[in-house]
């Protein structure tokens, strides 16, 4: 929310300065300003109503605050690529900065949803121009009708949102921490308490998936998979691959067909497959060595895959590479059987992990103790480490803020996607493991939906078979293996 006017703004900053009286008259003119006519409604419209319907009937009476939230700073006066709040995208498919959805309590139930967001420029002042936030800088800005036609919600002049504000006697949802103007405005309206119960309805808002998020996760698996491809394409067989080249490949496709990568990828060769989150991407994968690249394309629409394989980089597992990436496989397996509806949120877990600890008992590495026995006293998380999963969707860790009983407590119902993810990790320095397991990593992971009757692998296209992997980089290194074309949508 921007509450100062665009003249006073430019005025204080100073950023007149040095403008002749004559300069500055000759930029307010000539501009034909086209106001484009043919904008149509986005595909997502109807979608977003629908979810705002929910809100409101969980929320009666009250007036809802959910804020886009602005750049933020990266160093000095340069920002990181704006992303807009997921809870304001999921509610209005929507990706304008500093915009602030508002929906205001109606008289007879139900509310009015109003998006203030800043309009184009206005040329009367030098903002456009003498600001380099204007619109000669950054781009063109959407009007308020053409955003009512695209989005489906009317849409007002975000600079006229702090008296609105400061009209409104409803009780005030806000989703606090992204606008700090909007924070200040309704400070003395707000509880920590009410602010939680918001976030946890929102997130929970986002549990069960509709069509429209399907299919676009479904098309991020879809890209992401192109983008293994490209990864496995680069991978050199006769010397070091440096594993920025490998992010910036899959970053390029993710570029391509989407926004952006939904999260930092993990492009971690040999060793560095042992430290989960390895996003340093400064070493190099060696023929010999596992690629553990963890991935997922973002796309237009801000819904993110989050897919891991780990490679052979010569194309080829060896035997003991190929022990632990079986136990994993294994692993993946039961843990994606016993995704379906009505089954307990943690079962999927439970079941990959029972499963790695049977392996890491057989290979000796509980001692005397069964694998029953370890896994009840928890000692395979030594090499687990993490859960199996989670949920996925705008972002990455989805559906963060809801309450435990309904999700990781919970049951799985139709519309739900999550990961299912196990991994075995042998950390280097790990004397209690043999040698040859020692700086081994392993990490398989699908993006699941749950159906009415199951469930399906949205990310099946990429293989993960041990002796389907190999078949598949060989099939790519292959010199008739041409780089596919873009997926052209998303
Ligand atoms: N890419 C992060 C995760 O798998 O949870
Ligand atoms: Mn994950
Ligand atoms: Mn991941």
């Amino acid at each position: 929310m921007t509450a100062e006017t665009d003249e006073n703004k430019v005025r204080k900053n100073g950023l007149y300065r040095g403008v002749s009286a004559e300069l500055a008259q000759n930029m307010k003119e000539g501009w034909t300003l086209p106001e484009p006519g043919g904008a149509q409604p986005c595909a997502q419209a109807a979608y977003t109503a629908r979810r705002r319907m929910e809100l409101s009937i969980r929320f009666p009476g009250e007036l809802l605050v959910v804020p886009a939230g602005g750049p933020k700073v990266r160093a000095n006066d340069t920002s990181y690529p704006f992303r807009p709040t997921s809870d304001y995208v999921h509610l209005t498919g929507d990706h304008s900065r500093d915009a602030v959805l508002v929906m205001e309590p109606g008289q007879s139930g139900g509310h009015q949803a109003v998006l203030y967001t800043l309009p184009p420029s206005d040329r009367e002042n030098g903002e456009f121009w003498l600001d380099y936030q204007g619109e000669l800088w950054t781009g063109r800005r959407r009007g308020l009708a053409e955003g009512e036609r695209v989005l489906g919600l009317p849409c007002r002049d975000v600079r006229t949102l702090g008296t609105r504000l400061a009209a409104a006697t409803a009780p005030v949802r806000l989703l606090e921490g992204h606008d700090p103007a909007v924070d200040a405005a309704l400070a003395d309206r707000v509880t920590a308490d009410r602010d939680a119960d918001f976030r946890t309805a929102l997130s929970e808002l986002r549990l069960v998936k509709d069509e429209f998020e399907i299919a676009d996760l479904r098309f991020a698996c879809e890209a992401t998979a192109l983008g293994f491809e490209d990864v496995v394409r680069v991978l050199r067989e006769d010397a070091p691959t440096p594993e920025r080249l490998i992010e910036g490949t899959f970053f390029t496709r993710a570029r391509l067909e989407g926004n952006d990568v939904g999260y930092g990828s993990i492009c971690a060769a040999g060793t560095h497959a042992t430290t989960l989150h390895w996003t340093s991407n400064d070493g190099e994968a060696r023929p010999g060595d596992l690629l553990l690249l963890d991935a997922g394309v973002e796309t237009r629409n801000l819904y993110t895959a989050d897919i891991t394989r780990t490679l052979p980089v010569d194309g080829r597992f060896t035997p003991v590479q190929r022990r632990v990436y079986e136990a994993v496989y294994a692993a993946q397996e039961a843990g994606i059987a016993a995704v379906k509806p009505g089954a307990a949120y943690r079962d999927f877990h439970d079941a990959a992990q029972e499963v790695l600890a049977e392996h890491l008992a057989a290979w000796g590495l509980f001692g005397e103790r069964s694998a029953g026995e370890a896994y009840d006293l928890g000692l395979h998380r030594r090499w687990t480490l993490a859960g199996t999963g989670h949920m996925l969707g705008l972002d990455v860790h989805d559906c963060a803020k809801a309450r435990t009983g309904t999700y990781v407590e919970g049951a799985l119902q139709p519309g739900m996607v999550l990961t299912v993810e196990p991994g075995l990790y042998f950390q280097p320095d790990d004397s209690t493991v043999p040698e040859e397991l020692r700086g081994i990593g392993v990490r398989i992971e699908d993006d699941i939906l749950v159906t009415t009757d199951g469930n399906e692998n949205l990310s099946a296209s990429l293989p993960r078979r041990a002796d389907e992997v190999e078949a598949w980089i060989a099939r790519l290194r292959s010199p008739e293996s041409a780089v596919p074309a873009p997926l052209g949508r998303g």
